[in-house]
């Protein structure tokens, strides 16, 4: 079966067609994601009005695209998939209005899904990952731990009380007067940076509850940068290694204990699977620290390619290829509303 998939939740525009074969494996017969980061960029963060407007312009030449690369026209795909939630919520409007119409006119099912949902079934598309396993996911809207059971059985391990990590990363950015988005430019900067110069706290470190928190290591980055200015170029850099050790090491901490509870949960599997996924998921340190970890635990760490890390539209084809599989069908989806906190 093929499904085709549209994302526009934040700031990507994008559609892809994946096909499922009888035996459960995957194929991307394309994959189009369209960044408004320039649109973006002068205003240091996403402008949800902004976004809208830029999905509107953009979503039927992507769809088209993601057609055309596939080599199929509407009437061949099986079903329509879409992120209905959460997500901005203008965008997320666009999004839904297009794929009903899309389904409607071809006849076929829609699947209105969790974004979520494609960022934890993604492993499964890259590398046919066996449930249950065990998910970080990490961007700029979210930072949660979950268990993936089965397809739709999802149970939070952990999720943030205050910032996500990726949120975290652009305002740290900001302070120190690096582009956005900010994770890259932090990373990059911090390549010439000593992470040890500034003991940065890690947020809840050693503590028994599942949350993580950013907002006062953000904080306390803030303050040592009001210290030392002005900034020189290796103060900006020892900062940003100095938050990105800070980050990766209160992850870490947080996924250990997960690591445990998913373990007892589930003692007879040999080797557990940890996948992380989102765009923060790109950042070397943070992918050293977990594969050490994992290492440690003797779990399997699998990170998919950083082009399905953050958000696209062939994770989203893939979910529904896998509810469609499954029989899971929404009832009455063509009055599906958009679910901007689901
Ligand atoms: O998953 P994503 O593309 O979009 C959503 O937020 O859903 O994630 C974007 C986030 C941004 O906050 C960005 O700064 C962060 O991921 N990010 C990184 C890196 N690349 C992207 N954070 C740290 N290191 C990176 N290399
Ligand atoms: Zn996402």
């Amino acid at each position: 079966m093929t499904v085709l998939g549209i994302e526009t939740s934040c700031d990507e525009t994008a559609a892809s067609v994946v096909a499922r074969d009888e035996d459960g494996r995957a194929r991307i017969l394309s994959d189009i994601v369209l960044s408004q980061t320039t649109e973006h960029a002068a205003f240091g963060g996403v402008v949800p009005e902004i976004a809208a407007r830029a999905h509107v312009e953009a979503l039927d030449g992507v769809v088209e695209a993601a057609l055309n690369d596939a080599g199929l026209s509407l009437d061949q795909v099986d079903a329509v998939a879409v992120s209905a939630g959460p997500g901005l919520a203008g965008g997320l409007l666009v999004g839904l209005m297009t794929a009903k119409a899309l389904a409607a006119v071809a006849a076929v099912p829609l699947l209105p899904l969790n974004h979520l949902e494609g960022h934890a079934l993604t492993a499964r598309l890259t590398d046919n990952v066996a449930f249950p396993f065990l998910l970080l996911l990490v961007s700029g809207g979210h930072t949660q731990i979950l268990a993936v059971h089965a397809l739709g059985r999802y149970e939070r391990y952990a999720s943030t009380i205050d910032d996500a990590a990726g949120e975290a990363f652009d305002k740290v950015a900001k302070l120190l007067g690096l582009p956005y988005p900010g994770g890259p430019s932090v990373e990059k900067a911090a390549t010439s940076g000593d992470p040890a110069r500034f003991p940065f706290p890690r947020p809840l470190k050693g503590e028994k509850r599942p949350d993580f928190s950013f907002s006062g290591l953000k904080t306390a980055v803030r303050q040592a940068a009001e210290k030392a200015q002005p900034l020189s170029e290796q103060d900006i850099a020892d900062l940003g290694a100095s938050f990105q050790a800070a980050v990766a090491d209160a992850l870490a901490d947080r996924v250990s204990r997960a690591l445990e509870r998913f373990r007892n949960a589930y003692p007879d599997l040999g080797e557990p699977v940890l996948v992380v996924a989102g765009g923060v998921a790109a950042n070397e340190t943070l992918r050293g620290t977990l594969t050490d970890l994992c290492a440690t635990h003797h779990f399997r760490f699998l990170a998919p390619p950083l082009r399905l890390c953050g958000d696209n539209a062939a994770m989203i084809a893939w979910a529904g290829a896998e509810r469609l599989a499954a029989g899971m069908l929404v009832e009455d989806a063509a009055s599906f509303a958009p679910r901007t906190r689901w």
